[in-house]
């Protein structure tokens, strides 16, 4: 980009002051809404950060040092700032604004750092994990759209932990996954598989999240849960998981994932379940009906929410592409 062709507004002899308006004055140059009009509101809050806790260098520097080294222990395997935002709320509030979800639907929640696309495809009745220390566990569930219809075809992307509380991709000498997998639900909405019963595990805490939570007298565990992923075109994407109830970590999750429509109970497996599903009786069962969100649903839903929100604020927007940017005409 050639300096003498972009076109920004002077800028001089700033004080703590008019420092913010001459910021956004210069960014306002960008001719995409959307981003110009995010870039306005982090720039303003991060200068309101500043001035509202008289932030010293010392500090400041303390921190970039932080982020940097949160970026220097990412890797393929290990995502540090997902952690970031997940113990600072941030993944889950982002969630709940672009997900929203009508009444009687299946709420959402983390993703988290142990999502991978290397996960096999499952037949119905296929074992998730190869640990031969976990308590076996049935799983059966069934998705249907908000109106009770079963959904065909749905692909549902299932990961949980070994009996250790560690995800496959945690093991520098693992071969293959494990611990995940990848199926579809059938003509009823029905997917069944087996798995084990969830532990709950630590978030990686070696690295500087971990410091951030000892020093905030936080414990890094998440309470034991089974994530699932549900994928089909026409539904809004829902990322989800269960939670056991009466876990030690259920209201404290490190993470804040916990809704209570997605703690559960494992059940035993009556002599119908036994025989249906091939298992013994006695045996630990899951079951869960999920209830997906067409994008259309979302789309209104999230474009409500939001004029909601920009009117408590008092702002005065138009939507583009579903998003909000300052109405000035
Ligand atoms: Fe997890």
């Amino acid at each position: 980009m050639d300096p003498s062709q972009v076109k920004i507004p002077p800028t001089k002899d700033l004080t703590v002051d008019n420092i913010t308006e001459n910021v956004l004055r210069t960014n306002a140059v960008c001719e995409d809404e959307r981003t110009k009009y995010v870039l306005e509101r982090l720039v303003s809050h991060l200068h309101d950060f500043a001035r509202e806790t008289r932030l010293s260098s010392r500090e400041w520097m303390a921190g970039l040092q932080f982020l940097t080294e949160v970026g220097k222990i990412c890797s393929e395997v290990r995502q540090e700032f997902i952690l970031l935002s997940d113990i600072l709320g941030l993944s889950i509030l982002v969630d709940s604004i672009d997900h929203p979800k009508p009444p009687g639907s299946t709420e959402g929640t983390v993703l988290g750092p142990f999502h991978s696309h290397e996960a096999d495809d499952m037949a119905h009745g296929d074992c998730l994990s190869r640990d031969v220390q976990g308590e076996p566990l049935l799983v059966v569930c069934s998705v249907t759209d908000t109106r009770g219809r079963p959904v065909e075809g749905v692909k549902v992307d299932i990961w949980e932990t070994d009996s250790t509380g560690h995800y496959d991709v945690q093991y520098a000498g693992r071969c293959g996954p494990d611990g995940r997998g990848v199926m579809r639900s059938d003509s009823a909405g029905v997917f069944w598989f087996k798995a084990i019963t969830p532990v709950p595990y630590p978030i990686p805490h070696d690295g500087p999240v971990g410091r951030l939570l000892r020093l905030l007298r936080r414990h890094p565990y998440r309470p034991g849960h089974m994530h699932f992923m549900f994928e089909r075109e026409g539904f809004d994407h829902l990322i989800t998981a269960l939670y056991l109830r009466n876990d030690p970590y259920e209201t404290s999750d490190a993470v804040f994932g916990v809704k209570d429509s997605l703690v559960v109970d494992i059940g035993r497996a009556g002599p119908e379940y036994a025989k249906k599903y091939q298992v013994p009786e006695d045996h630990a069962l899951l079951t869960y009906d999920f209830v997906l969100v067409s994008d259309a649903e979302t789309s209104a839903l999230r474009e409500r929410n939001s004029k909601v929100a920009m009117d408590h604020l008092g702002r005065k927007v138009k939507m583009v592409n579903g998003l909000p940017v300052p109405d000035l005409d």
